[in-house]
Order: structure tokens, then sequence, then C-alpha cells
């Protein structure tokens, strides 16, 4: 579309936009992210989503997640603290509480990962989009959830700021249409939310595409079929939430997210070649990327 300001994100881009660690720094500095996700038979996605914050720099991470697994993602990561709230195999309405509380200490939330679809939670998703002030990053089952009742996004009176990271499925369901829709029309699909909704857009896919409320896109150019494998999504959220929490703004945070991400995978795929390495893998490499740029 001629009226859309594009942009290819560089490595000067993105260096411009690491944030810089004072001598003095502590984890109170680097910020604290509360990370909502896991459900039962999916404690990885949670895990992985974790390990992409810790591995992005997080000061601290606290993790909400039901009942039911809470012990298991507990045990499985090390650095976060895990919060155990209302739900067995799903997070409810009375994980509401929980959240509430954690997030008005904290710099940054993403809720999403491994989530699950609990038509429960979806009054917890309201409340979050109404009363959070701190940036939101919202993936994967809150998308779909969110997708589930007309006006969600819509009238929510913008508290914080809002990311969404809709994979193309993800993207349709938000957009009740179908995902060639999505994916004939990923650049003026992905502006035009973004501008409705107030919130940046990122449209993933194999070029992952950065959508503004100010009407600008920004496309990224790293990233390989590798990174078509279960979990790299979780550890993309976990990463734009680590940026969110040590200050960076949210287009920026996404852009960050997104490159080094990207970055990641290419780095193990020159080992590798374009399959076999692991979405946590990609997280544990995001150290050396950014390392790399400065
Ligand atoms: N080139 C570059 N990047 C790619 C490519 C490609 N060919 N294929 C995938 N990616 C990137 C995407 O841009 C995105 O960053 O890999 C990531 C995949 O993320 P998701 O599609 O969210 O997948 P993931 O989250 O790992 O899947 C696990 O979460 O969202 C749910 O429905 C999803 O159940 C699934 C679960
Ligand atoms: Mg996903």
């Amino acid at each position: 579309d001629e009226g859309i300001s594009t942009f290819v994100l560089t490595d000067d881009d993105v260096r411009a936009l690491l944030p810089v660690r004072k001598l003095k720094g502590h984890k109170g500095t680097h910020g604290k992210g509360i990370l909502v996700a896991g459900s039962k038979g999916m404690s990885g996605a949670a895990v992985l989503a974790g390990q992409g914050a810790l591995r992005s720099g997080i000061g601290l991470l606290q993790i909400v997640t039901p009942h039911g697994i809470a012990q298991d993602v507990d045990a499985r990561i090390t650095e976060a603290t895990v919060w155990s709230a209302s739900g067995e195999d799903s997070l409810n309405e009375e994980a509401w509480s929980v959240i509430l509380k954690q997030a008005e200490k904290a710099q940054a939330l993403a809720v999403g990962p491994g989530l699950a679809q609990n038509l429960r939670f979806i009054s917890v998703l309201d409340e979050i989009l109404k009363t959070i002030s701190c940036p939101v990053v919202l993936d994967a089952d809150a998308l779909n959830l969110v997708a589930l009742e007309a006006g969600l996004l819509t009238s929510r009176n913008g508290r914080g700021p809002l990311i969404l990271t809709p994979h193309p499925g993800e993207m349709a369901r938000l957009c009740q249409c179908s995902v060639d829709d999505v994916e004939n029309n990923r650049l003026d699909l992905a502006v035009a939310k973004a501008v409705e909704w107030e919130a940046v857009v990122v449209l993933k896919g194999s070029v992952t595409i950065i959508a503004s409320p100010d009407g600008r896109a920004f496309f990224n150019p790293t990233g390989n079929p590798g990174l078509g494998t279960g979990g790299t999504g979780d550890v993309l959220t976990g990463s734009i939430l680590a940026w969110l929490a040590q200050g960076v703004p949210p287009l920026e945070a996404a852009c960050l997210g997104v490159y080094l991400h990207g970055k990641s995978a290419d780095s193990l795929a020159s080992e590798y070649g374009w399959s076999g390495f692991t979405a946590l893998e990609v997280a544990d490499y995001l150290p050396k990327v950014r390392r790399g740029l400065e």
C-alpha cells in the first residue's frame, strides 16, 4: 500500500535500541516481568517463554501458572519465581487476584503461551486490558480467547501499551477472516489492525511484520525455516517481555525481540542448517547474538 511507511530492520537500528547496563545496575533496575502462561500438557510453553525472558536479560521473572502444573514449572525453571494461581488444568477467573497483585509491582506483563482456552479466563483478559497500566503482551491462547469476545480489543479505552504477537492462524481468528486472507494481505492488515486496536501488531511468519499504531510497519529480515518448530513463538513472547521490563518502549521492544530471535536462529542455522535446532536453543543463543551487535 502506497500510504504505509515501511522499513526493513537492520543491525544498526537494533543496536541503537539495546538498553545499556549501568555499572551499579541490579535486578530491580533491570526490571520485573510477569509471565502468565501454561496449562496441563503445555507447561513447556511457560518454561520456553521464561527462558526467552531470562536470556534477554530480565531482572526478575515471575510466572503465574495454574495449581495443577505450578510445581512442575517451578522445578523446570530455576531462576523464576512461580505463583500458583486458581485453576487445576488451566487458569480461571479467580487467577485475576494473583495477576493483579503481581502486576502492580511489575514493569511488564505477558499472557498466553500454553494458556489453553478456558472460557472462564476471558473476564481476566478483559480486566487486564482495562486496568493494567504497564505494557502488556498477548500471545497464543490469550489471542484466541480475545478473538472469541467481540469488541474486547476495541472497547478497552486503552490503559497501558498493548503488543499482540499472532501467527497467521491467530490473526485470522482475531480478524474473523481466513488464513489466506491474512497471508495475501499481510502488510495492509497488520497496519490496519494496529491502528484500529491501538496496539503494536507483530504478525509472525517467514518475514515477520511489526506494525505500529501510528501506521508505520517494520519488516524483519532475520530468521529461517528452522524456526518452524513448536515453542519458538513462546520464546519470542518471553523475550519481548524482557525488553519491555528493561524499559525499552513497546514498538522498539517488539522490533528488538523479533530481530534478535531470528538472528539467534540464523546463528544456529550456520551450524545445523535449517532444521533440528530447538526452541530452547533459540532462547539460549539470544545473549550471544545480542553481544555480537554491541
Ligand atoms: N522463517 C522465519 N521465521 C519463521 C519461519 C520461517 N520460515 N517459520 C516460523 N517462523 C517464526 C515465526 O515468525 C515465529 O516467530 O517462528 C515463530 C513461530 O511462532 P508460533 O507460530 O507462535 O509457533 P509456536 O508458538 O512455537 O507454536 C506453539 O503456540 O501459538 C500457539 O498455535 C500455536 O499451538 C501452537 C503453539
Ligand atoms: Mg505461538
